[in-house]
């Protein structure tokens, strides 16, 4: 990350009033206000960074690429849920009001524990499932064409930013709730034509605290970064658990394509490694 200048006092500034927060020394937490310089352009992971390196060490916030790509700098930005590298300063006023994202367990400061969604996430098997046998040895691929790939495209955006459970009013009221993350991620796999897993994944959706409990406030879709709309997948999803309580729905997914025909190998491409299912044991050389 690029240093940040040092705080001068002739240039122009905001003030960022940032949470503060060690469970481990602190019964409560409280809020400190920092004078930075706000040069054109920048971000609040920016001025988080310029706080740190001139101002407090002590302060801790979580960051990786620094370009929207990662989702580890989900911040409550002026009382929004926001990409701190991907705000900036000048848009927000001239006091900043940084603090951890809502409906977490705060970690220390502005870094909040993702484990929830991470959890929901997992429990919704976030992958294509399959026969497991019909690619040992793998030999083809699947084919999806541009309309099968439309239908679960945008949903496959998510980068895992956890902004969706901080402004979704059921999970404020409901913890236990599965929440929008994993919804969505839920409905991108079952809508993936290479899929044929719903019947697996529903009883991680379908229950008590599950996709019913969303109400469509549409707070996590205006407040996703990357266009996914959670919103969405969870009333697309409702429909597909529907049609599977009522039998029906159900489809084949998408075939292996045949293998391919008069295709050589390049001679500067090296051969796969030999499968290791189905290969019979190897011989003991003693
Ligand atoms: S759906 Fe959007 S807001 Fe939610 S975790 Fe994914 S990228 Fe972040
Ligand atoms: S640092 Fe990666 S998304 Fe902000």
């Amino acid at each position: 990350m690029r240093k940040q200048a040092a705080p001068d006092s002739a240039a122009a500034t905001v003030t960022l009033r940032v949470f503060r927060f060690h469970p481990e020394a602190a019964a409560s937490p409280r809020y400190q206000d920092y004078r930075v310089p706000a040069a054109p352009g920048m971000t609040v992971l920016e001025a988080l960074v310029c706080i740190k390196e001139h101002l407090d060490a002590t302060l801790a916030y979580r960051s990786s690429c620094r370009m929207g790509i990662c989702g580890s700098c989900g911040m409550f930005v002026n009382g929004f849920p926001r990409l701190a590298c991907q705000t900036q300063v000048q848009t927000l006023g001239s006091l900043v009001q940084v603090g951890p994202l809502p409906n977490y367990p705060v970690i220390r400061d502005v870094v909040p524990d993702l484990e929830p969604m991470v959890t929901h996430h997992a429990a919704v098997r976030p992958f294509i499932i399959r026969d497991e046998r019909e690619q040992e040895p793998p030999t083809t691929e699947y084919l999806q064409t541009p309309g099968e790939l439309e239908a679960y495209l945008q949903f496959a955006y998510c980068i895992k930013c956890g902004l969706c459970l901080a402004a979704c009013p059921t999970v404020a009221t409901d913890p236990a709730f599965t929440g929008p993350q994993a919804l969505a991620q839920a409905y991108r796999y079952s809508a993936d034509s290479r899929d044929w897993g719903f019947t697996a994944r529903r009883a991680a959706v379908d229950h008590p605290h599950g996709l019913w409990r969303c109400h469509l406030a549409g707070a996590c879709t205006e407040a996703c970064p990357k266009g996914v709309d959670p919103a969405l997948a969870i009333q697309l999803l409702k429909r597909l658990a529907l049609a599977a309580a009522l039998g029906m729905g159900r489809r084949r997914p998408a075939p292996l394509a045949p293998p391919p025909v008069a295709v050589q190998r390049r001679p500067d491409i090296p051969a796969p490694p030999p499968p290791i299912v189905g290969a019979s044991p190897a011989a003991d050389p003693t």
